[in-house]
């Protein structure tokens, strides 16, 4: 199948790694041109594909989608697709979330990717063709009680993405999100991350604690960061013609939904 992503100018945050990072691959496998953006320089410039472009930026700095969407203008000639990637988490019981973990979580999931798509979407309607996919989480469909602030944030960044694609689809620009579940990224498998997380909160051991995330999903195991990215490349492409504002679980079938 020819995805039509030949030559289209995409912009990928939270590039450096795990999800992001699969999907600059597989956007570059497609001829697509790339600009990657994650806050570290070093990592996102080990991470990158030959011939991409890289922007240090952090997406919960107000004025970081505009110098985002400038530089792909400068050094991409245009923007064709965005990918609203960057993301985090950490293991919090609910009583313990700070103003800071609130405010971190609303940046991340809802403020800086609405920052982006206000930025993004006039260029591509000017073109005529343009997508958005959102990276958002099973945890917006079914809340996860390990980290309260971003399963509300998540499920806030599903609603934005219904209203951005049901603002642009007649131009042209197709706005969908996708919503992975436990993925084995180095948010989960890191040293430190939600799998070494999930072990100490809980008294068991590492092994355990991807035995039980695995266990939570029909397929019995997590995914693949390519196994995301091949959803959202999808989504990225000309063949997802008549996908608007989706919100497509790529989750194992951890969410026990049909919707
Ligand atoms: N892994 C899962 O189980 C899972 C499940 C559902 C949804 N997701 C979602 O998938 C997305 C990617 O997660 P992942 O698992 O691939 O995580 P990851 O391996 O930890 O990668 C996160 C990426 O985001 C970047 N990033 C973090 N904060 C940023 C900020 N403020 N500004 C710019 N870039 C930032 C990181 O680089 P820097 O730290 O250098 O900035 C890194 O490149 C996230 O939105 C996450 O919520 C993940």
């Amino acid at each position: 199948m020819d995805l039509g992503l030949n030559g289209r100018r995409c912009v990928v945050t939270g590039a450096s790694s795990g999800i992001g990072r699969a999907v600059a691959a597989a956007l570059t496998a497609e001829g697509a041109r790339l600009l990657l953006v994650a806050r570290g320089e070093a990592a996102l410039r080990d991470a990158a594909p030959e011939g991409a472009e890289v922007l240090a930026a952090d997406v919960t700095d107000p004025a970081a989608a505009e110098r985002i969407v400038a530089t792909a203008q400068e050094r991409l000639g245009g923007l064709d697709v965005l990918v609203n990637n960057a993301g985090s988490s950490a293991n919090i019981p609910l009583g313990q979330l700070s103003e800071a973990d609130w405010e971190l979580q609303w940046q991340l999931n809802v403020r800086g990717p609405e920052r982006l798509m206000a930025a993004a979407a006039p260029l591509m309607a000017e073109a005529g063709w343009g997508r958005i996919v959102n990276v958002a989480s099973s945890s917006g469909k079914r809340s996860s009680a390990t980290n309260v602030a971003y399963s509300v944030t998540k499920s806030a960044q599903l609603a934005l993405s219904r209203a951005y694609a049901e603002a642009w689809a007649a131009r042209g620009v197709l706005v969908n999100a996708v919503t992975p579940g436990p993925t084995a990224s180095e948010l989960w498998i890191a040293p430190g991350g939600l799998a070494d997380q999930a072990a100490a909160a809980r008294g068991i051991t590492r092994a355990q604690a991807l035995e039980a995330a695995a266990a939570r999903t029909p397929r019995g195991q997590l995914a693949d960061p390519p196994e995301i990215a091949d959803v959202v490349v999808f989504l990225c492409s000309e063949r997802a013609a008549n996908v608007v504002g989706a919100a497509w679980s790529a989750d194992g079938g951890a969410v026990p939904s049909i919707l």
